[in-house]
């Protein structure tokens, strides 16, 4: 793999990356749909990313299991070979397209262009903001959703931790901006059903989290399927043991502990915090869950998606 970092110094561009010090900035509205303000920065040059036919995109709503999929994706391409996987965190494994930390860390961008194919590319975007040659190329799509509870839960703690989000506030106040929509990303709702509607024209996979989380092996199965790769039964094994949640929070190259504390402090929240379906129960009043169930019907009606809250 062709990558900038290898050659760093790990010390120095922590200093560097302290000096072009991250700032908690408020998102910018690209197309109606508030994103990282460094992403509408470099706008035109995502608009022009030339997507190869034999790309693999891996997209989600922001902490709906981006990392989860990540690392299934490369543990079944790798053919459950850990060490394989070891080869360098996921980040570089596969880059995030739109953001662009601090300087002298590469952008997702030039991380994507360096990459020798087959690559796998990950989004958050919603699907009317994906670069159209994804389109064009017709390139297979990995999308996960997960529940909007433990979804907007998940959030506010990574937005307490990561120093380039908006301070979230209290919970009560940010649930209602997630749930209007003002938040990095934009609306879940036209996320999770813009993705859904996709599927009907373009070879998109979709998962749940919650059905990830209730029987791994099966949804890693439906994953190599898609990806045209067969996984005999001790590989399954392999790959069910190395992306389970204690797994993957002690390795270094999936727990994001490479990336300086200045950017994702670790000691507010683990980025891999709690990892199960219904942690929202800790969170939520009676009365936020039932006003998000309302709107959550109102707003998915007339679709054919339907989220679990528990397992
Ligand atoms: P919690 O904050 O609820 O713990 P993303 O990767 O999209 O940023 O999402 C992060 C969320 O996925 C976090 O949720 C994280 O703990 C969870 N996650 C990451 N790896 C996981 C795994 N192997 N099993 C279950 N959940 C995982």
């Amino acid at each position: 793999m062709a990558h900038v970092y290898p050659e760093m110094d790990p010390d120095s561009v922590r200093e560097d990356v302290e000096a072009n010090f991250i700032k908690r900035l408020e998102p910018v509205e690209m197309e109606g749909v508030p994103l990282l303000s460094d992403t509408v920065k470099n706008w035109a040059e995502i608009k022009r990313f030339q997507a190869r036919p034999d790309d693999l995109l891996l997209c989600t709503y922001p902490k709906a299991g981006t990392t989860w999929i990540q690392e299934i994706v490369d543990m079944i391409q790798q053919r459950g070979d850990a060490q394989k996987c070891a080869r360098a965190p996921l980040y570089q494994r596969s880059p995030y397209l739109e953001m662009f930390p601090p300087k002298p860390l590469p952008s997702g961008l030039e991380e994507a262009e360096a990459m020798p194919s087959p690559r796998t590319i990950k989004t958050h975007f919603p699907v009317q903001l994906l670069p159209p040659s994804f389109w064009e190329q017709n390139c297979k799509i990995i999308y996960v959703a997960r529940n909007i509870k433990d979804n907007a839960v998940s959030f506010f703690h990574f937005h307490r931790m990561n120093m380039g989000l908006p301070e979230p506030g209290q919970w009560d106040d940010f649930l209602k901006n997630f749930i209007a929509g003002k938040v990095t990303y934009g609306s879940w709702f036209d996320h999770v059903c813009g993705w859904w509607e996709a599927k009907n024209h373009y070879p998109v996979l979709y998962l749940f989290y919650e059905d990830i989380k209730e029987d791994p092996a099966r949804e890693i199965q439906k994953v190599a399927q898609f990806l045209g790769i067969e996984l005999p039964e001790s590989v399954l094994k392999k790959i069910v043991q190395q992306t389970t949640f204690e797994s993957m929070k002690e390795n270094p190259m999936t727990n994001y502990s490479t990336v300086p504390s200045s950017i994702l402090d670790q000691s507010v929240s683990p980025f891999l915090r709690k990892g199960t379906v219904g942690d929202w129960k800790e969170h939520f009043t009676v009365a936020q869950s039932e006003w998000t169930d309302d709107i959550c019907t109102q707003k998915l009606r007339g679709t054919s998606l339907s989220f679990r809250t528990q397992i």
